[in-house]
C-alpha cells in the first residue's frame, strides 16, 4: 500500500525567557500561526530588513503542547497503524526548543512533549477491541560525535553497535536494544533513564543542551482481524532530536570541541542535503555520508512521511542562526520567500530617511519600535489564542447544557417512576389490607 510522501516543515518559536525580558532583550522574530509566517526583522532603523516565511504550520508561544501534538504527530501516528514508517525531526539553535518539544517535561502533563504524547496515543488506540494482539516496542540510539551509542542500557553491558544491512538490504543499528513496552509510564520511565544518560556539555549557549542527536524510535504490530482473516501491520516512528544547529565559532568551543561540532555539522549537513536531494529527486542521494542519515535512509526516501519542526528563540542575539534555521527550513520545505528579501525603510523622527547613519537616540527609538512591532503581533496571537478558548469553552458549556437537560429528563422520570411504585405499592397494600376489614358473613 502507497500513500504519498512528503516533508512538512512547521516552526515553533519559542517565548523569550525570563532572562530575556529581564535584559530587555529586543525580540526580532515574530510569528502568525494565523497565516503560518514567520518574520525576521535583521538590523535596526532605516537599514532593517525583513524576511518573510511561510511554512505548513506555525507556532508559538500561545500554542500547547497538546495543540503542537495535534497538528503534527497525531496524523502520523494514525498513519503508523497503516503499517508507515515515519520520522519527525526537532532542528535549531540549542536552547530554543527541540528537546522541550520532543520530550518536553515529561512529569508534568501540560508541559509533555510530542514522545510522551504519542505513545498515549499508540496506547489509546490499541485498547480498541478491533485489534486482537498487538506490541509496541521502544529503541533510543544516540550519535554523538560520530559514534553509536544504546541509551537503554547501561555502557558497561552494552553491545558494539554497528550499521549494516540485513539479509533484506534494510539498513539496521546491529546490537540496538528494543524494549517492549506496554504503557505511557512504562515508556516514561525509560525515558528518564535515557535522559540520565545523554551526553551534556558545557558551551557558551547552553550548559544543558546536548550535542549529541538522539533517535527515539517505536515500532507497533498490530493485528486486526476481518471478516476475511487477519490484518497484521507494522509501522514505526522515529522521532529525532538533534543537537544544536549553532556553528562551532558562535559556541566559543575549542579543540576537541571543534571536532564535535564538525561531526555534528556534518550529520546535519548531510541531512539536509539528502532532504533537498528527494526533493529534486536528484540520482544520487547521499544517506551513506553521514550515520544520521544512513540509518534514516528507508524512514526518509521510503513511502513514509517526514517532519521537520524547526525551533527558533526570538531573541536579537540569535539573529544569525535563527536565519539560517529558517533557510533550512525553507530548504527541506521547497518553498519560495514569500517576499524574499523587502527592504523596510524605519527612521526616528526628525532623522533623514536613507542616509543610514544611526546615532543614540535613534537607536533607542528603532529598538522600541521593533519591541512595539513585536508586541503588535503577539497581541493579535493573543487575541487568536484567546478566541480559540472562547470557542472550546463554548463547546464545553453547549454539551454542559445538553447534560444538565439530559439530567432534568431524567430526574423527572425518576420521579414519575418512584410516584407509580409508591401508588402501586399503596394499591398492593389496599389489597392484603382488605380482607381482613371484611365484615364476616357468618
Ligand atoms: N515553546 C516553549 N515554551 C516554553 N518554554 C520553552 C519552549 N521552548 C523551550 N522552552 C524552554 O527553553 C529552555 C531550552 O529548551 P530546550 O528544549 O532544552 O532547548 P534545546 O533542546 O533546543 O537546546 C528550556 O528551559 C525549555 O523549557
Ligand atoms: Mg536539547
Amino acid at each position: 500500500m502507497a500513500e504519498s510522501s512528503g516533508v512538512q516543515v512547521v516552526v515553533r518559536v519559542r517565548p523569550l525567557n525570563s532572562k530575556e525580558k529581564q535584559g530587555n532583550t529586543v525580540p526580532i522574530v515574530s510569528s502568525s500561526s494565523q497565516r503560518n509566517e514567520v518574520t525576521l526583522i535583521r538590523g535596526l532603523g532605516p537599514k532593517s530588513t525583513k524576511h518573510t516565511f511561510t511554512f505548513d504550520k506555525v507556532f508559538n508561544e500561545f500554542t500547547s503542547q497538546q495543540e503542537v501534538f495535534e497538528q503534527t504527530l497525531a496524523p502520523l501516528v494514525t498513519d503508523v497503524f497503516k503499517g508507515f514508517e515515519s520520522t519527525v525531526f526537532a532542528y535549531g539553535q540549542t536552547g530554543t526548543g527541540k528537546t522541550y518539544t520532543m520530550e518536553g517535561e515529561i512529569d508534568i502533563p501540560n508541559e509533555a512533549g510530542v514522545i510522551p504524547r504519542s505513545c498515549e496515543a499508540i496506547f489509546q488506540r490499541l485498547t480498541d477491541s478491533r485489534y486482537s494482539e498487538s506490541s509496541v516496542r521502544v529503541s533510543y540510539l544516540e550519535i554523538y560525535n560520530e559514534e553509536l551509542c544504546d541509551l537503554l542500557v547501561d555502557t558497561a553491558k552494552a553491545a558494539a553497535l554497528k550499521i549494516c544491512e540485513d539479509v533484506s538490504g534494510k539498513v539496521v543499528c546491529y546490537g540496538l536494544s528494543e524494549f517492549p513496552v506496554t504503557s505511557t509510564t512504562e515508556v516514561l520511565e525509560i525515558l528518564r533513564h535515557a535522559q540520565a544518560r545523554r551526553r551534556v556539555g558545557e558551551t557558551k549557549m547552553n550548559k544543558f543542551s546536548s550535542r549529541s542527536h538522539c533517535l527515539f524510535s517505536l515500532s507497533v504490530t498490530s493485528k486486526e482481524v476481518v471478516d476475511s482473516g487477519r490484518i497484521e501491520r507494522r509501522g514505526k516512528l522515529h522521532l529525532v532530536d538533534l543537537a544544536g544547529s549553532e556553528c562551532a565559532k558562535t559556541t566559543g568551543a575549542e579543540a576537541g570541541r571543534l571536532r564535535e561540532s564538525q561531526n555534528i555539522n556534518k550529520s546535519l549537513l548531510t541531512l539536509g542535503r539528502v532532504i533537498t536531494s528527494l526533493r529534486d529527486k536528484t540520482a544520487r542521494i547521499p544517506y551513506r555520508d553521514s550515520k544520521l542519515t544512513r540509518l534514516l535512509q528507508e524512514a526518509l526516501g521510503g513511502h513514509s512521511k517526514t517532519c521537520v519542526i524547526a525551533t527558533l528563540s526570538p531573541s536579537i542575539m540569535c539573529a544569525d542562526e535563527t536565519l539560517s534555521t529558517l533557510k533550512y527550513a525553507e530548504a527541506a520545505h521547497g518553498l519560495e520567500n514569500k517576499a524574499a528579501q523587502a527592504f523596510v525603510r524605519m527612521s526616528a523622527f526628525g532623522e533623514p530617511m536613507g542616509d543610514g547613519t544611526e546615532i543614540g537616540d535613534a537607536r533607542t527609538f528603532s529598538e522600541m519600535e521593533q519591541r512595539m512591532h513585536y508586541m503588535e503581533i503577539q497581541c493579535e496571537e493573543a487575541q487568536a489564542a484567546l478566541g480559540r478558548k472562547h470557542e472550546e469553552v463554548a463547546t464545553m458549556l453547549e454539551r454542559a447544557e445538553l447534560a444538565e437537560s439530559k439530567i432534568d429528563g431524567l430526574a423527572t422520570s425518576l420521579n414519575l417512576a418512584e410516584t407509580q411504585l409508591r401508588e402501586q405499592r399503596e394499591a398492593n397494600d389496599i389489597m392484603v389490607v382488605m380482607p381482613a376489614f371484611k365484615p364476616s358473613t357468618v
